[in-house]
């Protein structure tokens, strides 16, 4: 069978271990006799893998005490209006960094709710990079950032001090680094990039700072609900649970985020390189601002002529494609090419590209 790397921006690649872990779960969860997508989430086996998955993801990311864990659908985009529902006062203010599509989105959400600052924006630049000279408004009650940008491929290298807590969208970059969690009153990521698939968002929140709010909130929408009830409430995605406890598994035993993070840094290094010393891709974000996780790139406007352009991308997506190098289309804001080299991607892979791309160079430039 040929080898494909898939570098897709999310759902995503995820380990095979994991995914080989899951196919058997369909048919024998744990010994049980029945496959996971059969059985009641009220069992004893379910219940001790859901408690399993969050213990993982604790020790994994150092969760200090006062944190509680949940897995609930929706995906990122419900917590983009669940979380000012539960923590920001009509009357209060929310501070928010505008730092791509997905960080616009989370702030007017949280217009719907409160009042809403925006602190900065990088928009007049597509994106490009992460502002990080910007007032708080005194006496806001979060402040938000999108830690990794995954359409424009900018990433929070240190998170901005909050006069008082942080909130932030990780979707794209949870588990690829250590974090320090007591600086986050509130962190939420949908599954699909580096914990499992989608279906399920996972979401780390300080209990002191719920209940401060006067609306009515519906009881779905309410954290409180869900605490207790350890994320079951309702009926949880337990598949998309599960696939993410076998991703955590494995996580583990590579030796936890900080070997992670020198692997993300060597492949994603790897990439940036062989793009900095092009005569014809480029990188579209600023260095000192650049993701370990999404790397979009382009054709130099002086190596590719207007007209020759489009069709030269065909190409590259083509060749691409015959060689096993998958899903490699940019965003359509930002256009050109996009890899996204989330945990599971093996060095390999971008070893693959990387090889590509300089065939690819030489074959056009000679
Ligand atoms: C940073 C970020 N936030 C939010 C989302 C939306 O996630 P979901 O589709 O789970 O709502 C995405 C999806 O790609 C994302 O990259």
């Amino acid at each position: 069978m040929k080898t494909v790397y898939n570098f897709s921006a999310g759902p995503s690649i995820l380990p095979k271990q994991a995914t080989e872990e899951a196919k058997a779960a369909i048919t024998d969860f744990a010994g049980t006799g029945i496959g996971i997508l059969e059985m009641s989430h009220r069992t004893k086996p379910i219940e001790g893998m859901v408690a399993e998955t969050e213990s993982l993801l604790k020790e994994l990311l150092s969760i200090p005490a006062g944190y509680e864990i949940l897995f609930l659908g929706g995906g990122a985009s419900l917590q983009f209006c669940m979380v000012p529902i539960n923590l920001l006062g009509a009357n209060s203010v929310a501070d928010y960094t505008d730092t791509g599509l997905w960080a616009s989105k989370a702030l007017k959400e949280a217009k719907k709710f409160g009042k809403v600052n925006v602190v900065c924006s990088s928009k007049d630049s597509t994106y490009n990079h992460i502002p990080k000279t910007f007032e708080q408004t005194s006496g806001a009650t979060y402040l938000h950032v999108t830690s990794n940008n995954t359409i424009y491929g900018t990433q929070w290298k240190e998170f901005p001090k909050a006069n008082t807590y942080l909130v932030s969208d990780m979707s794209s970059d949870i588990l690829s680094r250590p974090i320090d969690v007591s600086k986050f009153g509130l962190i939420y990521a949908g599954a699909q990039k580096n914990m499992g698939p989608a279906g399920v968002a996972t979401i780390i929140v300080k209990s002191d700072i719920l209940g401060k709010v006067e609306r009515d909130i519906p009881t779905m929408l309410d954290y409180r609900t869900h605490i207790p009830e350890k994320s079951m409430f309702n009926t949880p995605p337990v598949f998309s649970i599960y696939v993410m406890n076998r991703v955590l598994h494995w996580l583990k035993n590579l030796g936890g985020v900080a070997a992670m993070e020198k692997l993300n840094a060597k492949k994603a290094n790897l990439l940036y390189d062989v793009l900095d010393n092009s005569k014809l891709f480029k990188g579209t974000a600023a260095k000192e601002d650049r993701s370990t996780m999404n790397i979009p790139f382009v054709f130099k406007e002086e190596a590719v002529a207007a007209d020759k352009k489009e069709s030269l991308e065909k190409d590259f997506l083509k060749i691409a494609v015959e060689k096993g190098l998958e899903q490699l289309k940019g965003h359509r804001s930002v256009g050109g090419f996009r890899a996204s080299i989330y945990n599971a991607m093996p060095i390999d892979g971008v070893e693959a590209l990387v090889a590509f791309i300089n065939e690819f160079e030489k074959k056009t430039l000679g």
